[in-house]
């Protein structure tokens, strides 16, 4: 690509990302690593395919919608044309706000800046963009501890009606100012906070506040790690009743299980690649739906 295609891009740039520093990668293939975060990757241009702009990797892919197919333009203003073939063939409308320098920092080396001056904030809850579950019995949010503060603690024991073991709480408005985003911020569906495994570690609730409960539904996401394999698992007196297997992606979803009669859940996730729990085998929960047995 020449110098003068590069500064075409970039004056492009300039005038569709107002009020966000962005950053242009530049021979870096389609999701390319482009950031100290690697919840990033550069996105290539609809209209270049060896220049993009890096961006949060997982946004949900149905809150993208197509650009304009006669000229790769998109209607919104808050929004670029790239390429993002994990959603769709055709080029998607991307949010800017996705590639602002505060979501994904730059690697200094590699990568050509695009400079321009900011003054709004960014409004990060466009990224918690999971469908509002139907009417819950009893949502357990994890909204409501008393006394939270911004870093991770343990669920504090009776919790919501349970006693919580390897389970933490996660300020994740907090983590995304010192982190940025990551399968953490998807997972978040209310409030400011999930639930998410120690260390990686199995995670277990235990019913202490009724005969037994049912176990309906919840919102998960990896943290920083796709297709782990999440395993789910429903006990009663010791003996396991139900079990069910998942991929877990850093795109949040929704587990459907409706579950009776439990007095305990264990979830244990575990990496293809390799058998340590920790990092990469850490995930986040919220919007637990459950019900208490009269
Ligand atoms: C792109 O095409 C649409 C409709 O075909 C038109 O309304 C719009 O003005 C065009 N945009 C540019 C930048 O040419
Ligand atoms: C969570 O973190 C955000 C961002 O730092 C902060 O505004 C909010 O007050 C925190 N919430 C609690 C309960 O600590």
């Amino acid at each position: 690509m020449t110098k003068s295609t590069i500064s075409y891009f970039a004056l492009f740039l300039l005038s569709i990302i107002a009020q966000v520093r962005s950053q242009v990668c530049q021979n870096v293939g389609q999701y390319g690593q482009c950031s100290v975060n690697s919840a990033c990757g550069c996105f290539h241009m609809a209209n270049a395919d060896d220049t993009g702009v890096c961006g949060f990797l997982w946004p949900s892919c149905s809150h993208l919608s197509p650009c304009n197919s006669a000229n790769n333009t998109c209607q919104s203003s808050d929004t670029i044309c790239v390429h993002h073939p994990r959603c769709q063939n055709s080029p998607v409308c991307y949010p800017v706000s996705m590639i602002d320098q505060r979501v994904c920092p730059p690697t200094t080396t590699t990568t050509q800046q695009t400079v321009v001056t900011s003054t709004t904030s960014i409004p990060w809850s466009t990224t918690a963009t999971t469908p509002v579950q139907p009417k819950c019995p009893r949502l357990i949010t994890f909204d409501d501890i008393l006394n939270a503060v911004r870093i991770p603690q343990p669920i504090p024991p009776g919790y919501s009606g349970f006693q919580w073991v390897n389970a933490n709480y996660m300020n994740v408005t907090y983590h995304e100012q010192i982190n940025g985003l990551s399968g953490y911020s998807n997972a978040l569906t209310s409030g400011h906070f999930i639930a998410v495994n120690k260390d990686g570690q199995n995670l277990h609730m235990i019913n202490n506040a009724a005969k037994s409960f049912s176990l309906k539904s919840l919102i998960v996401a990896s943290a920083s790690n796709n297709n782990l394999i999440l395993e789910i698992t429903g006990k009663r007196g010791g003996t396991i009743s139900n079990t069910r297997r998942i991929t877990l992606q850093m795109q949040s979803q929704r587990v459907d299980l409706d579950w009776s009669y439990l007095d305990t859940v264990s979830f244990s996730a575990e990496d293809s690649k390799s058998s340590a729990k920790g990092r990469e085998t850490s995930f986040g929960i919220d919007n637990l739906c459950i019900e208490f047995t009269k």
